[in-house]
């Protein structure tokens, strides 16, 4: 016998930890009592408590008493009937688009896989064109473009001196682009900045992209978080597409809908005819089956369920609005805070950025301070959740801030 080599994967590196994940996982390894999570883009109760809306539990109520629900496999391209309420709640009821059956869409695993989706399908269809990306942005859009192997670039888009959008900035580079690029553009509540363009602004941005005959890609990942309402929320999207601009776009239930693990979202893109719809498709499937064959059913059910029933829809706009009011309420109250503790600098951005997230400008080492001093874990570009903000952790976070403000 000769000699055998075993692959042992001794020289496979542990990988960094991923910068979101991570500070999670240092959160959950810190003993002090004291210990504060606003690290992650997850809607917690006043009590610091994840949350099943109860739009939710009375869908899954519901789908126990069917008794033709069944576990077989959805098509590669999801639940029909979903996929089409996804359709109008991203759209619009009077959607041109959607009433000439322009726009092919694929249920996804929640954002992420929509987001993995468009890149492969770029990757066969729109072959060296580039991803231009906000900086900042959430980092997952820069890793997933580089593990699918889809070239990308940043525009500017934050002005740290003024604490809102660089407009010139992101419309220049933009502009630069090479014709027909892809843009990536957050539809609503932008992370992690929690700034939006106004509606001119958008307008500014959409007959640049025209000009240049550029893909806009609408990440919507908090429709409903930034105002509470799921249509205004939407109003710079539904301009882009009445517009008759090329789209894609990805969308999240994960926030709106609290189904975060439950992984329920959606891809779509905007063709010329139905053929067009159709050929796409095919090809999305082709995609879908070769990397994960077919999409879970639970999750979809459940927003089906709440979609098609006009009470329970009622209920959960209901619920969303509330979600978003305890995060403005959040806003406020650290605002004040910081404002009674005459903590320097200025804190309006606090209250006027919106969303579930406040990128509070504190410096890199300002950041460390709060993790490791004061056991706030935040991330290391400023950016706090406040979803994860109540009212009994608001003064001892407002504390923190103003201690790392004032001695580092
Ligand atoms: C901008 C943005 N896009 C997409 C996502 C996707 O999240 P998920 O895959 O959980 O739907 C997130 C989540 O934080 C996000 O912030």
């Amino acid at each position: 016998m000769g000699m055998r080599s075993y692959m042992t994967w001794n020289e496979v590196p542990a990988a960094p930890l991923d910068p979101i994940l991570g500070v999670n996982q240092k959160f959950q390894a810190d003993t002090s009592a004291e210990k504060v999570n606003v690290s992650i883009g997850a809607y917690r109760t006043d009590e610091g408590k994840p949350m099943v809306l109860s739009c939710v539990k009375k869908a899954e109520a519901l789908l126990l008493e069917q008794s033709d629900l069944n576990k077989e496999y959805l098509p590669q391209r999801g639940d029909a009937t979903y996929v089409q309420l996804c359709q109008k709640m991203l759209f619009g009821e009077k959607s041109k688009l959607l009433a000439s059956g322009v726009v092919a869409t694929a249920q996804t695993l929640s954002g992420t896989g929509a987001l993995r989706l468009g890149a492969e399908f770029m990757k066969k269809f729109a072959k060296g064109k580039t991803v231009y990306i906000s900086n900042p942005t959430w980092g997952t859009h820069n890793s997933i473009m580089t593990q699918a192997g889809v070239p990308f670039s940043h525009y500017r888009y934050w002005n740290a001196a003024g604490r809102d959008l660089d407009l010139a900035g992101m419309l220049e580079d933009i502009e630069a682009a090479p014709e027909g690029s892809v843009i990536m553009l957050h539809a609503a509540a932008h992370n992690p900045t929690g700034v939006d363009p106004t509606a001119e602004q958008w307008g500014e941005i959409m007959t640049v992209c025209k000009a240049k005959k550029h893909v806009c890609w609408f990440d919507s990942a908090y429709q409903g978080f930034a105002t509470g309402d799921l249509d205004i929320d939407a109003t710079a999207m539904r301009a882009f597409a009445d517009e008759g601009l090329p789209l894609f776009v990805s969308q999240s239930f994960a926030k709106n809908f609290g189904l975060y693990g439950e992984r329920v979202g959606t891809f779509s893109i905007t063709c010329d005819t139905p053929e067009a719809v159709k050929a796409v498709m095919s090809q999305l499937d082709i995609i879908i089956r070769n990397l994960y064959s077919n999409p879970p059913k639970h999750g979809a059910n459940i927003v089906k369920t709440v979609l098609s029933d006009p009470a329970l829809y009622q209920e959960w706009r209901d619920e969303l609005k509330a979600m978003s009011l305890r995060i403005q309420d959040m806003r406020t109250a650290l605002y004040d805070e910081l404002t009674s503790l005459g903590t320097p600098g200025s804190w309006t951005h606090i209250t006027s950025q919106i969303g579930m997230f406040s990128f509070t400008g504190l410096s890199p080492e300002q950041c460390t301070q709060m993790v490791e001093k004061h056991h706030v874990y935040m991330l290391n570009n400023g950016r706090v959740s406040m979803a994860g903000v109540t009212s009994k952790n608001v003064k001892y976070i407002a504390k923190a801030i103003d201690d790392v403000v004032r001695n580092f």
